[in-house]
């Protein structure tokens, strides 16, 4: 990754209102950063602060209220193959087996591929995401867990320039989250995408990304943007060294104080951000189980 880099995604200045029983409400307030060709960027920030609005911005689902966001220089109409999507609501149609599911988007026109090669990319992914096995299932008869890497397994398959993660491995255990980030950075390292990822988990952010964006409590600002040092290829090692934890100590102080904010702000919510807080000052993400 060198700045020199172009640009291929581009906040500038953006707010979002949505219209709530008690007026309007600002969850995005004059947003602006860039991604460039090939980084990795996460978005970490506390829960409800505006962080899928924004990603929605990008994935064409939701026009900014003010501002702009410009997908290589131009303005964003709606939704576009160039760009892989993998929220956790949308991420499998429950009427398609597993391998329709990961098939869907490669006989989509615009993906068009060749029978042979479509049986060969799925079967690819099936054994990738240890899902082989399961190939005539129905996504109802799936634990979560493998939901989930059902998802990664569409996002993969089509071969996006643009890789739009919204928290992709929160219901994955440890051991399976840890295999998944490996072969997300195999992936990206052969393919080359631009990543946008949300996540709660800071060592997850600092293991996989270039640069993170740290969001404020809502309406969301950009708190700071950090960019992380550490070469590609990653190996797990470098969750040991001396770097890796002062990085981490600076990410999650910034994100506690930005949790502490939301929480003081919303009051219904305050049990569950103190708790996401004790969370991370033991060193597991927020949330639990999604
Ligand atoms: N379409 C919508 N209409 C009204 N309110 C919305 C809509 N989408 C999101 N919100 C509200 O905006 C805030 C931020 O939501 P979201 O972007 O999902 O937060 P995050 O992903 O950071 O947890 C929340 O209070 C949510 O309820
Ligand atoms: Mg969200």
């Amino acid at each position: 990754m060198t700045t020199a880099a172009p640009v291929r995604i581009a906040f500038d200045h953006v707010s979002v209102e949505f219209a709530s029983a008690r007026g309007t409400m600002r969850v995005v307030d004059d947003v602006t950063y860039d991604i460039r060709d090939g980084e990795f960027v996460s978005i970490i920030g506390p829960s409800g602060c505006g962080k899928t609005t924004m990603m929605n911005i990008v994935a064409g689902f939701v026009q900014p209220t003010s501002g702009s966001v410009l997908l290589d220089g131009a303005p964003i109409k709606g939704p576009g193959p160039d760009r892989g999507v993998m929220f956790q609501e949308y991420g499998v149609f429950p009427w398609l087996s597993v391998r329709d599911n990961i098939a869907f988007g490669l006989k989509l026109a615009a993906n068009r591929t060749p029978e042979a090669a479509r049986d060969e990319i799925v079967n690819r992914y099936m054994r990738l995401m240890g899902l082989a096995d399961f190939a005539d299932a129905w996504p109802k008869t799936l634990s979560g867990g493998m939901r989930q890497r059902l998802a990664l397994a569409r996002a993969y398959a089509v071969r996006p320039q643009f890789l739009l993660m919204d928290e992709p491995f929160g219901a994955l255990d440890a051991q399976t989250r840890s295999a998944m980030q490996d072969l997300l950075l195999e992936v990206l390292a052969a393919e080359g995408k631009t990543v946008m990822l949300i996540t709660h988990s800071v060592e997850e952010a600092i293991y996989l990304s270039s640069r993170i964006i740290v969001m404020s409590a809502r309406p969301t600002r950009v708190r700071e943007i950090i960019d992380v040092p550490f070469p590609y290829p990653r190996q797990e090692a470098l969750h040991e060294t001396r770097e890796f934890n002062e990085l981490r100590s600076h990410v999650r102080e910034l994100v506690m104080l930005e949790y502490a904010a939301q929480a003081r702000q919303t009051t219904p919510a305050a049990p569950r951000a103190a708790d996401d807080i004790g969370r991370i000052r033991r060193g597991k993400p927020p949330g639990g189980a999604s």
